[in-house]
């Protein structure tokens, strides 16, 4: 079985440049709830001056129907995060660094080594309250400022964030420019180091590749892969980088290669359609209105 991380409430929304309204957001992950599917990062405990698009997580997070099972988790950057995330009843966090000093410093305004300095106490906090935490890694393989990203810094990086407490490392291509074959390349030096149970995959497809990313990546054994549906996403901070690869592709995509996956297709599509209204962008070959969820 694979897990798809259902990413598009988050990083779906933080690049829109439309706004979408606190309802509209709590149907999609409502919808999104009724898909299968078991983890959904609902929203990012960021600063509004940074993501004005996310300045709502805490009532999105109050407003949602939390259904049994699923595991609703949000990105918390630094204390003052972990608090509005702790007040919201978060069930999982995600801090979040990159390979590259340069995206780091235009993301969250501080080094790589200054990140892990202050995901020390969050984590801290969070292990002590029996909160899950992930860790993302952006730019693990190409950065928009510094280009090509050395595998060894992903290497060294991920056990950083595992020697801190963190047993999930999400390795990101964040403007959707890795190959397969770089894929192949990280993982061979990363997977001989790092049980392949703690690594994610988070994708995006700015090139296309994205799909083939994600069957590279399970090829390796990988078993949680985030996706977002419709294709939504991307970095406000990373010039260039497009939607998540789409969570109905990936799961389309594994069930071709005879994996089983946790979500239903036909319920991504009908989730996504409940942002129709705001993102304008209705794709006609997709079932008419009356029989979706939204
Ligand atoms: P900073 O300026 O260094 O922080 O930002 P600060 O502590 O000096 O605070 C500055 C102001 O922000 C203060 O407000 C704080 O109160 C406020 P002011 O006094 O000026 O009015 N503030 C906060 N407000 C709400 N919630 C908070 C918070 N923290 C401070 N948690 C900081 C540092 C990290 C906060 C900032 O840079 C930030 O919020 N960055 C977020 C960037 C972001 O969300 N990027 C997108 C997500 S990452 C991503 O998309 C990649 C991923 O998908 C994987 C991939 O694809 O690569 C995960
Ligand atoms: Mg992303």
């Amino acid at each position: 079985m694979i897990k798809i991380v259902e990413v598009g409430p988050r990083d779906g929304l933080q690049n829109e440049t439309a706004t979408v309204p606190v309802d509209a957001k709590v149907a999609f992950v409502n919808a999104l709830s009724d898909t299968g599917v078991s983890e959904i990062e609902v929203s990012a405990f960021v600063s509004s001056k940074m993501v004005p698009q996310l300045r709502d997580a805490g009532t999105v997070f109050k407003n949602i129907r939390r259904k049994k099972g699923i595991i609703y988790s949000a990105l918390v950057p630094n204390i003052k995060g972990f608090d509005r995330a702790v007040d919201a009843d978060v069930e999982k966090i995600s801090v979040f660094t990159a390979a590259s000093e340069t995206f780091n410093q235009k993301n969250i305004n501080t080094t790589v080594d200054g990140s892990l300095d202050r995901f020390q106490p969050v984590v801290k906090r969070a292990v002590k309250q029996g909160l899950p935490v992930r860790g993302y890694i952006s730019t693990a393989f190409w950065c928009p400022f510094e280009g090509k990203i050395n595998p060894e810094a992903v290497v060294v990086l991920t056990q950083r964030l595992m020697d801190m407490g963190i047993n999930e490392v999400s390795i990101s291509d964040t403007i959707g420019k890795a190959t397969p074959e770089e894929v192949k390349k990280l993982m061979d030096v990363l997977l001989a180091k790092v049980p392949v149970e703690n690594i994610a995959v988070h994708f995006h497809d700015t090139y296309g590749r994205g799909i083939a990313n994600v069957l590279q990546s399970v090829s390796y054994g990988i078993r949680v892969v985030d996706a977002s549906a419709g294709g939504l996403g991307g970095c406000p901070f990373a010039p260039g980088a497009t939607g998540n690869v789409a969570t109905e592709a990936v799961a389309q995509a594994l069930i071709r290669a005879s994996e089983t996956v946790n979500v239903s297709v036909k319920g991504i599509i009908n989730a996504r359609r409940c942002l129709d209204p705001y993102l304008q962008k209705h794709d006609p070959a997709l079932p008419a209105p009356e029989s979706l969820a939204c």
